[in-house]
């Protein structure tokens, strides 16, 4: 039984995709009115979420983060900053010089797989451990200080709702997190107690920041019409800067010298309440449905690195189901070949790294796809296989680049500026290059008025240390 029509299309195969493979992909296929339904929705979450915080109705929680200027230039000092809740655990030493220049001396510590499913104050006693470590490994005391202190700032990126910019309750876990005895308690003094646990240890901690907060940040000290920050990495997120006269829900002062306060859309819950259900495919759910997170972050779930590989690998599945792939070679579910099973089996077992090298595999035998197919578990795939699995893969990326661009474009034309720099970080943004592309493609078509990207390197830690200097000089102008 022949599948697929070869035609020799220059030097390199082309295979004509059954009817079968390309039903299973439309749904993935985005039309500009369903973009615009998205952006549409997307904007009026945004709007409710600033009114109150009925988490019930509202799918955004757009948390006022207590942070109302960008750095001045003024700033100077000396920090730790945490960076939990991305691809990478970082502990930072952050030294704000003149004119805002910045060192950064980091470690990345691995976090245990067991910690981030387990008794949240051993996660944080952990946390504690590493600063100790890489406070005895740099050698690190404060230059000036009398009191031999150090200021810690906090990024933390996952969804806090602040009281200040030194109270965070977490309200849920997000992304591959789900530590007991955390939600419902100020991550600030959790994190503050662990580190008076261990004696000999002096550190305060001063700030609590999200990480695109920290992104926005880093980048507002070099392009002053930078006013939101994005994270593509492992979950996404954005904020930006919010007139607090359109905040009804804004519990701080109101007093002239504060205009705006930067929110923390947490813009990957949308969908929560149905708005995507009219894009949602049966991949997402199933997705859904076995995730540490049923019904929430259903936004992020389409787009974020966490989810991509998983999303392509369910296709995968279904398409083997359907010997569509490896036909002949497997049986019909549910009894797969033994040596296939690891692959296809376990979840999560193919990143979103692997989504991003096998779209991007111009070779003319696919032999990267091959290769990559090859480590992890499927034994000699043919061409076919190889060239439907890309096409997968370019699908579930360009679907996953239009919806960020979406969100991104309802951002810029909220904050209504002649031009916008945006902040972005994140592996997505970062290493996936074809990702990219789409992104500034779809956004260029969507977003009339004159914006970039730009990427905020380390800008979770060094623009966390910043939230805590500009915090610092203040206090400082305001008691003098
Ligand atoms: C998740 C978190 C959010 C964070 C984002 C990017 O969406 O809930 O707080 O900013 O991931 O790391």
């Amino acid at each position: 039984s022949a599948y697929y029509i070869h035609r020799n299309l220059q030097s390199s195969k082309r295979v004509i995709l059954r009817d079968e493979v390309r039903n299973i992909l439309r749904p993935f296929q985005l039309t500009e009115e369903q973009i615009r339904r998205v952006m549409a929705n997307l904007n009026t979450e945004m709007t409710n979420g600033l009114k109150s915080d009925e988490a019930i109705t509202n799918d955004l929680a757009m948390f006022p983060t207590f942070v109302h200027h960008g750095p001045s230039g003024q700033e100077s000092g000396e920090y730790l900053v945490v960076d939990l809740g991305g691809s990478n655990f970082r502990v930072s030493h952050v030294v704000i010089e003149e004119r805002n220049r910045m060192r950064l001396n980091n470690k990345i510590f691995l976090i245990p797989h067991s910690l981030l499913l387990g008794a949240g104050e051993k996660l944080f006693d952990y946390i504690a451990e590493c600063l100790q470590r890489f406070i005895d490994d740099n050698k690190l005391s404060l230059h000036k200080s009398n009191d031999h202190q150090f200021d810690l700032a906090f990024t933390f990126s996952f969804p806090c709702k602040q009281r200040s910019l030194r109270e965070a309750t977490l309200v849920s876990w997000t992304k591959g997190f789900s530590c007991t005895s955390v939600v419902g308690n100020d991550v600030v003094s959790m994190l503050q107690q662990a580190i008076n646990r261990r004696k000999g240890l002096r550190i305060e901690v001063v700030a609590l920041v999200n990480d695109t907060v920290g992104t926005l940040m880093a980048c507002s000290s070099t392009y002053r019409d930078c006013r939101a920050g994005v994270i593509l990495g492992t979950g996404t997120n954005a904020c930006y800067f919010e007139n607090i006269e359109n905040v009804p829900k804004w519990i701080g002062p109101r007093d002239n010298t504060l205009k705006q306060v930067v929110i923390s859309t947490e813009w990957g819950a949308l969908g929560k309440n149905g708005c995507l259900d009219f894009i949602r495919t049966d991949i997402d759910r199933e997705l859904d449905e076995s995730s540490l997170t049923p019904q929430q972050q259903v936004f992020e779930k389409m787009i974020s690195a966490l989810y991509l590989g998983e999303i392509v690998r369910l296709i995968i599945v279904d398409l083997v189901q359907r010997s569509i792939l490896f036909p002949g070679r497997m049986q019909k579910s549910p009894s797969i070949r033994p040596d296939y099973n690891i692959f296809l089996i376990l979840r999560g077992s193919f990143y979103a790294k692997h989504v991003a090298d096998i779209e991007s595999d111009t070779t003319e035998d696919l032999s990267i796809t091959a290769a990559i197919l090859t480590s992890i578990g499927i034994h000699e795939p043919s061409y076919d296989d190889c060239y439907i699995i890309r096409e997968v893969c370019k699908t579930v990326s360009l679907r996953a680049a239009k919806l960020a661009a979406a969100a991104i474009a309802v951002l810029i034309n909220r904050l209504n500026m002649p031009s916008v720099t945006v902040a972005v970080d994140g592996t997505l943004f970062r290493h996936h290059n074809k990702f990219k592309k789409n992104l500034i493609q779809t956004l260029d078509r969507f977003v009339p008025r004159t914006h970039r990207l730009v990427l905020s390197e380390d800008g979770s830690s060094k623009g966390s240390a910043l939230v805590a200097a500009v915090d610092r000089r203040l206090k400082t102008a305001s008691s003098t």
